[in-house]
């Protein structure tokens, strides 16, 4: 049995511009998801279950595997058939157990984390060998499933960990200290995908907004080199003052941010693709403690996160 697990992540500045080739930068949280890989005797086939989803299908590889895949697990397979074909392994007598600490569609990369964690699961189990940079290219080819035209950021961050300045599929390494991020979840979950391609119909103010949010991440940058916490809440407001503009926010993702900015956060923004998903809230460790027991009151969900500076890893075999 081999378990490996994958974090999440959050956009620090950048969403949606990514997608246009602009570059954006990615923090890796320390909220994970498992994939557990285990020998069965069932010959044949393979166990895919999801438990806290409900979710527990046999796949038996002597019929169309495809069509045996719920359309909302099709990443799974296509992940799957892609290394089966290029390696020849077969998936029998095999079990993957998937969970994630993570909340689904809440724009901290649920999707990505999972699946580059069922992809490292993969590579252990038959030996393949593979390299970061393959597990990262079979994680893009399923997020792709899931996103239709997604940056890559997601998988990347996943795959590698820490801080990244990120822009078409290129990316580097960014050194961070240690600081806290509190997340929080506006209680209302989206399809990254449809954001995206309703942003998309919006063309007349994208590339001006873009290119204003580029600025930002430039900004965003030298403000992560000097540790100036402050000057980076001041830019994540920025960009969420954008971002709403272009009607990524709603009246649950404002008001985390008017709670947060009333009671000492450094800045907020929503993180990811927005229309729902996440609010990211910067400031002393306190503040943030404070902050997160008024959002508790009101009913919200939320976390203090630190950067996780690993990557995929193999937690037990
Ligand atoms: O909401 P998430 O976790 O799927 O993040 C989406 C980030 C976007 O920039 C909107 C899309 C992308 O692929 O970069």
């Amino acid at each position: 049995m081999i378990t490996v697990s994958a974090p999440g992540k959050c956009i620090l500045f950048g969403e949606h511009a990514v997608v246009y080739g602009y570059p954006a930068i990615a923090i890796a949280l320390n909220i994970r998801s498992y994939c557990i890989i285990e020998e069965t005797n069932n010959e044949n086939a393979a166990q895919f279950s999801i438990p806290d989803l409900g979710v527990d299908l046999n796949i038996n590889l002597t019929k169309e595997m495809n069509s045996q895949f719920p359309v909302k697990y099709q990443q799974f397979y296509q992940g799957m058939n892609a290394m089966s074909e290029k390696y020849g392994i077969t998936f029998e007598k095999v079990r993957f157990r998937l969970r994630s600490d993570l909340w689904i569609g809440a724009g901290l990369g649920s999707s990505a984390s999972i699946s580059i964690a069922f992809i490292q699961a993969i590579n252990k189990w038959f030996s393949l060998n593979l390299t970061a940079e393959e597990i990262n290219a079979y994680g893009f080819l399923m997020e792709k499933i899931v996103h239709g035209t997604p940056s890559g950021i997601d998988n990347t961050i996943c795959s590698v960990g820490g801080a990244i300045l990120f822009q078409k599929n290129s990316w580097n390494k960014l050194t961070l200290p240690k600081f806290p991020i509190l997340v929080t979840y506006s209680g209302k979950s989206h399809q990254t995908e449809s954001v995206i391609v309703t942003l998309g119909k919006n063309q007349d103010n994208l590339e001006k907004s873009f290119k204003k949010i580029k600025k930002i991440v430039e900004e965003g940058v030298h403000a992560l080199n000097g540790r100036d916490f402050e000057q980076l809440g001041e830019l994540c407001t920025k960009n969420q003052e954008i971002l709403a503009k272009l009607g990524l926010s709603t009246p649950n993702i404002d008001q985390i941010i008017t709670i947060s900015k009333n009671n000492g956060a450094y800045g907020a923004k929503l993180t990811g693709a927005g229309a729902g998903g996440s609010v990211i809230t910067l400031g002393k460790q306190k503040n943030l403690q404070k902050i997160q027991r008024l959002l508790q009151k009101k009913g919200y969900l939320s976390k203090i996160c630190y950067m996780d500076f690993n990557g995929v890893k193999i937690n037990s075999r």
